[in-house]
């Protein structure tokens, strides 16, 4: 199928970010534009403090820009009051992050299910959904294990579970190889290939060169704007 037939999941528009810090401002994000297919892999680079996480804010909708327009599967992002935004993160985007964010006192399965307790949704079953996802992730064999039982590489299968099991339009996870040595970083750098290649559209931010040959589009980003890009 040719690429640009391919549904647009993501498009944002001139987009800026800036704060308000005192009497000055710092200026985050500046004029981006970016569109994401379904499907796509993409992987976002750049220096310490160039906008990468504060543009994943953005596109997760834990934030909204300054100015300029985001759309999520063609909704657009201003319109939306805080409750709809919660919505849209707890049923349109998975999250993964360096610090794998699971809750100690819950095994694997009960920190996969979490999502589903911010959806109601009656066609999904969560406890289905959940260990279908453990199990695309390779750890089927610990669904009773809590976090502390269980290794740093697989701590963090746990979180891409989590984000999987929603069926979202989009992950998205910044520095996910973060806290991993090289092996397992590579291990689950190959799970999110693996993963995209079932249809999964995903966009990573990182320091890791590594990692822009395990995606489709590599952005590099510098000061607040998207300087170049590598597609395969
Ligand atoms: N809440 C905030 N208030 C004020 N300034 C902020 C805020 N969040 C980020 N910034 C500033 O915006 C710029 C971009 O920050 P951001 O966290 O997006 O960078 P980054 O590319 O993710 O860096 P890193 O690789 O270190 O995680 C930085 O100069 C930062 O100081
Ligand atoms: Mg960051």
């Amino acid at each position: 199928m040719p690429q640009d037939s391919r549904k647009i999941v993501l498009d944002i528009r001139a987009i800026s970010k800036t704060y308000q810090m005192g009497h000055g401002m710092v200026s985050a994000l500046k004029h981006i534009d970016l569109q994401v297919l379904k499907g796509e892999s993409i992987a976002i680079m750049g220096p310490s403090g160039s906008g990468k996480s504060t543009l994943m804010h953005l596109l997760g909708c834990l934030d909204k820009p300054s100015t300029g327009t985001y759309c999520l599967n063609g909704q657009n992002i201003a319109e939306l009051d805080d409750n709809a935004l919660s919505l849209i993160r707890a049923t349109q985007i998975g999250f993964v992050f360096q610090s794998f964010n699971l809750i100690a006192q819950l095994n694997v399965i009960e920190n996969v299910e979490i999502p589903f307790l911010y959806r109601n949704d009656k066609k999904k079953n969560p406890r289905e959904c959940s260990i279908n996802a453990i199990q695309r992730v390779g750890l089927g064999h610990r669904l009773y294990h809590l976090p502390s039982q269980l290794s740093g590489g697989e701590m963090q299968r746990v979180a891409i579970a989590r984000a999987l099991a929603i069926d979202p339009l989009l992950i998205l996870a910044d520095e996910p190889t973060g806290n991993l040595d090289f092996e397992t970083g590579e291990s689950i750098l190959k799970l999110f290939q693996e993963l995209n290649s079932q249809g999964v559209t995903l966009m990573m931010i990182t320091h890791d060169e590594s990692v822009g040959k395990h995606c489709q589009r590599l952005i590099r980003m510098r000061d607040g704007k998207i300087v170049s890009e590598e597609k395969k």
